[in-house]
């Protein structure tokens, strides 16, 4: 049986836990060449151990010249995962201006700067599928605490169409995924990092009408249908995958 993925390469940046893991192992098992990006060393050290012939590359993806030198030496690359991101909590009155830069940095910059380094290379070969990870806490939904981090993966949705629109003729498709809570690392940070990490989790699962999170495997298995020729006919749109937090 052939693999969705076959055949494509594909860079993956955050890939060294939680959804962009999850992603980078899907796509491996697609049957995709995976050239894996985090700015971890030692989880990316781990997925090597564990998938020996995915790539692993330490890069802070929003270090504009190591993005550009690391990129500058890829030949093709069919499927760009920008998967880096940071949740900041808290209202407008907690966040300072180094909180708004920082975000802005690790959520859309980052995202710029990769796309900017890899897009060209997808206009030589006539193809290519952007997917950025984008979230329920945007434009689509205000969600209490979420001011900066929201503001940050709103313009996602809008940097997500505004690719899409440029080069729709040069049969570059850039779509966006908002997941809802989803159960990673960084969740389970956040969770700890709360007064009461028991009621915490339980806000978390309540605020999910399905009364469960995601999984990281479930965001990635919508990443395989946007990474692969299926679909073609699909670009500019944000796919909420949320257990129904936006019905
Ligand atoms: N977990 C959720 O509930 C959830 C919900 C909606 C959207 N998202 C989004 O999904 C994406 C992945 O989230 P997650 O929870 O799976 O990840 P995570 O927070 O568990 O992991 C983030 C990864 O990003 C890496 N990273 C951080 N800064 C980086 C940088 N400057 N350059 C390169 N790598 C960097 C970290 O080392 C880490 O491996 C993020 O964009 C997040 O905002 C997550």
């Amino acid at each position: 049986m052939s693999k969705r993925l076959e055949n494509k390469k594909i860079l993956i940046t955050a890939a060294g836990q939680g959804i962009g893991k999850a992603t980078a192992i899907a796509f491996h098992n697609e049957g995709a060449k995976v050239f894996a990006t985090d700015i971890n060393e030692e989880t990316l050290k781990t997925l090597k151990q564990e998938y020996p012939n995915i790539d692993v590359y330490k890069l802070d993806s929003t270090n504009k010249s190591a993005v550009e030198e690391y990129c500058s030496q890829l030949t093709t690359i069919d499927v760009l995962f920008n998967a880096v991101g940071f949740v900041h909590h808290g209202t407008i009155l907690d966040c300072d201006e180094k909180d708004w830069d920082f975000s802005f940095d690790v959520n859309i910059k980052s995202m710029y700067f990769m796309t900017k380094a890899i897009l060209p290379k997808m206009k030589k070969q006539n193809k290519g599928s952007i997917i950025n990870v984008s979230s329920i806490a945007s434009s689509l939904k205000g969600l209490p605490n979420r001011f900066v981090y929201g503001t940050t993966k709103a313009a996602i949705i809008g940097f997500t169409k505004s690719i899409a629109s440029d080069f729709l003729k040069n049969n570059i498709r850039c779509n966006a995924i908002a997941p809802g809570t989803v159960h990673t690392p960084s969740w389970e940070g956040r969770v700890q990092a709360a007064d009461n990490p028991e009621q915490a989790k339980k806000d978390f699962i309540a605020r999910q009408p399905m009364g469960r999170l995601g999984t990281a495997e479930e965001i990635a298995t919508l990443a395989i249908y946007l990474a692969s020729d299926e679909s073609d006919f699909v670009t500019g749109i944000t796919h909420s995958i949320d257990g129904g937090m936006s019905i």
